[in-house]
């Protein structure tokens, strides 16, 4: 877990707002690209990885996958290996969207690859001539903050980040078998301070062992990336953790997700925090489903 390596990607307070607001798109995050080198590069290899990504493809439009599906095509040094996840709040439609957009958009942004893994906002899609089910993989992992500190105390702030991540890891983990290993934490609200909005989860393949020791691995990363920041993500192959301040509505899916308890009313908002001073653009251009 001490080997994390971060990539912070540091967005401004508009760019985390068209994210949020621009869910139903395949909006890009990151991707990693591992290159053939022209001895690995067999085209037989390339005509297996298109059938990986047309059968990813085509069963996301099936009803009853979960939100996961895995599949493999070849024999020996030519298999390919593939797998997509969805966010486990999002329909179906988004989630087809999506993973249709990301077996386009990783041909397009790893033409070489003999391994990838591309994330948006809705899903995540990798493939690689290694066999990967199952197993947990903690790198590379990445992480996307909202640049804003939170206007309380910061220590109180990120424990309270910290015990609601730590909720949604915990649940997500103890997912029955065969279930999607997902689940949103709500913080109650204490002394004035806000709720805090968590989600954590891991691809469901993995073990209820290795997707705790996953969740734990990338919670260990917010304090590098996001300590006090009112908004904070850190993505691994198999694994992830999201949380936010409820000012920006449509954080995830309230209408698909069960929350153990009605929330107490809110509390009037604090200030509105002072803008950002300096905005960083996202790295890459925004992507969207036409
Ligand atoms: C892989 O190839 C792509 C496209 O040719 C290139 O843009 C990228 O930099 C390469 N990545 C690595 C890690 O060499
Ligand atoms: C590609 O892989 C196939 C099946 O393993 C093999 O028969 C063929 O010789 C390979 N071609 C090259 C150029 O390595
Ligand atoms: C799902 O993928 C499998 C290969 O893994 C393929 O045989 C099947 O046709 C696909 N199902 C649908 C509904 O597309
Ligand atoms: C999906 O992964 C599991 C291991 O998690 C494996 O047993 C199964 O064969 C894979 N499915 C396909 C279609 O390759
Ligand atoms: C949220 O969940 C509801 C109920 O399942 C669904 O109708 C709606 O499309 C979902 N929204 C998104 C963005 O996935
Ligand atoms: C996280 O949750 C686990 C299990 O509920 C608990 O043992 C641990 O103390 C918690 N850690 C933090 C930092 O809250
Ligand atoms: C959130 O997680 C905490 C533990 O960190 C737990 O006590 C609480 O019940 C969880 N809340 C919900 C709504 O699941
Ligand atoms: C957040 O706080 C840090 C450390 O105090 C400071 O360096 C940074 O400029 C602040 N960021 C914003 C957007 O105010």
């Amino acid at each position: 877990m001490n080997s994390l390596k971060f990539y912070c990607i540091l967005l401004s307070l508009p760019n985390i707002a068209i994210i949020i607001l621009a869910q139903e798109d395949a909006n890009y995050l990151y991707h990693t690209c591992e290159n053939a080198t022209t001895s690995t590069m067999n085209s037989t290899y390339r005509v297996n990885l298109n059938l990986v990504l047309s059968s990813l493809a085509s069963n996301a439009t099936r009803n009853n996958i979960n939100g996961f599906y895995n599949t493999s095509s070849g024999q020996n040094s030519d298999q390919v290996y593939g797998l997509f996840i969805c966010r486990g709040d999002l329909s179906n439609t988004v989630c087809q969207n999506c993973v249709t957009f990301a077996t386009k958009d990783i041909v397009q942004r790893c033409p070489i690859g003999i391994a990838s893994i591309i994330f948006y906002d809705a899903c995540h899609l990798r493939y690689s001539n290694r066999n990967f089910f199952s197993q947990v993989d903690q790198n590379p992992s990445f992480s996307l903050l909202n640049t804003l500190n939170t206007t309380y105390e910061p220590q109180r702030f990120n424990n309270l980040v910290a015990t609601s991540v730590n909720g949604s890891a915990t649940q997500a983990a103890s997912a029955r078998p065969g279930a999607k290993k997902f689940a949103v934490n709500r913080t109650t609200s204490i002394d004035g301070f806000q709720s805090i909005y968590s989600l954590a989860q891991c691809t469901p393949d993995l073990s209820s062992f290795d997707c705790n020791k996953c969740l734990r691995a990338v919670i260990a990363g917010l304090p590098i990336c996001c300590s006090s920041k009112i908004g904070g993500r850190v993505f691994a192959p198999s694994c992830y953790i999201q949380y936010e301040i409820p000012q920006i509505p449509g954080f995830y899916n309230e209408t698909e997700v069960v929350v153990g308890s009605p929330p107490p009313p809110p509390l009037p908002p604090p200030p509105p925090p002072p803008l950002p001073l300096v905005t960083l653009p996202v790295p890459e251009g925004k992507v969207s489903v036409h």
